[in-house]
């Protein structure tokens, strides 16, 4: 007996990095799950992420593990893609019990988005990517939750939506986390009448292919980290499953850090 058995999980942005490993411990601790991502070979940019592939995408993983699982290629930012998707879950597995709306990251280079110099089109890009697709998720969501009385809501900030990144850079994806993290605390605020839980997790660096393109120095990175070291997608996702899992029933509105203690300490 494993702790979703029965349940159903959705996770956006699926295909590779930080969520794919969500996707496969969701299954690994019982749910049925549905992966959203723009690109279900979103993977093959990186070699980081094509290592750690075992399949054609994510979908084909889970399947010849013997899970249940469906996909879809849809952008988080088109609310009637995202709305369609879950009602395809719905009838497909017949309930909605974790959603892990994981879909995100920033546009443009870290050594040249500082808040006074932010060009347009990198500042709506990530605000739509994390903001809006975080929300239009959401509520596509809520309805199916609020019918079921039960729910779990995970969604996905970042060090940089608590604190200045070192240097002062990335200001647009900053701000646009730190709109993730007040959105899911409405959200909390909302949805706990009728038994459903919001948290939002907050990693600080974790080692995925898009964290490796973006970092030239690994080793002065791991050194500004408490624990010396790059997060593992791992480490993430042992979070996600407690939030997702029975002993987190009496936990909502928290924004859990997985940082090493870099915006702790
Ligand atoms: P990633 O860039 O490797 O993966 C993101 C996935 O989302 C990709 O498969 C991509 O195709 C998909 N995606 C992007 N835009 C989309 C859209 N509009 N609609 C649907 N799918 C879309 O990112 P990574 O590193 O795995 O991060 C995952 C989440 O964690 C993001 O929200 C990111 O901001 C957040 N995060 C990551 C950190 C890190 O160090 N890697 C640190 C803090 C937060």
């Amino acid at each position: 007996m494993t702790t979703l058995d029965g349940e159903t999980a959705l996770v956006t942005g699926g295909a590779r990095g930080i969520g794919r490993r969500y996707a496969l411990r969701l299954a690994e601790e019982g749910a049925s799950v549905a992966v959203a991502d723009i690109d279900l070979r979103s993977y093959e940019a990186y070699e980081t992420e094509r290592s750690r592939a075992t399949d054609d995408t994510v979908v084909e993983e889970l399947k010849s593990e013997g899970h249940e699982v469906i996909g879809a290629e849809l952008d988080v930012t088109d609310p009637d893609a995202v709305d369609g998707f879950v009602d395809e879950v719905v009838e497909t597995f017949g309930s909605l019990d974790v959603v892990v709306a994981n879909a995100g990251g920033g546009d443009g280079p870290m050594a040249d988005t500082h808040a006074s110099t932010l060009a347009p089109e990198y500042l709506r890009a990530t605000v739509e990517r994390n903001l809006y697709g975080t929300v239009y998720t959401c509520v596509a969501s809520a309805p199916r939750m609020k019918a079921q009385e039960s729910g779990r809501i995970i969604t996905v900030a970042s060090q940089a939506g608590r604190t200045v990144l070192d240097g002062g850079t990335y200001a647009h994806y900053g701000a646009a986390k730190a709109a993730v993290i007040m959105y899911t605390k409405y959200l909390a605020a909302d949805l706990a009448p009728h038994g459903i839980t919001v948290n939002a997790i907050a990693p600080g660096y974790i080692d995925t292919g898009k964290l490796r393109s973006n970092v030239d120095e690994r080793s002065a990175v791991e050194a500004g980290i408490p624990m010396g070291r790059l997060g593992q997608p791992e480490d993430c996702a042992d979070v996600v499953a407690f939030l997702a899992g029975p002993g987190a029933g009496y936990v909502t509105g928290a924004v859990v850090p997985v940082d090493g203690g870099s915006a702790e300490l």
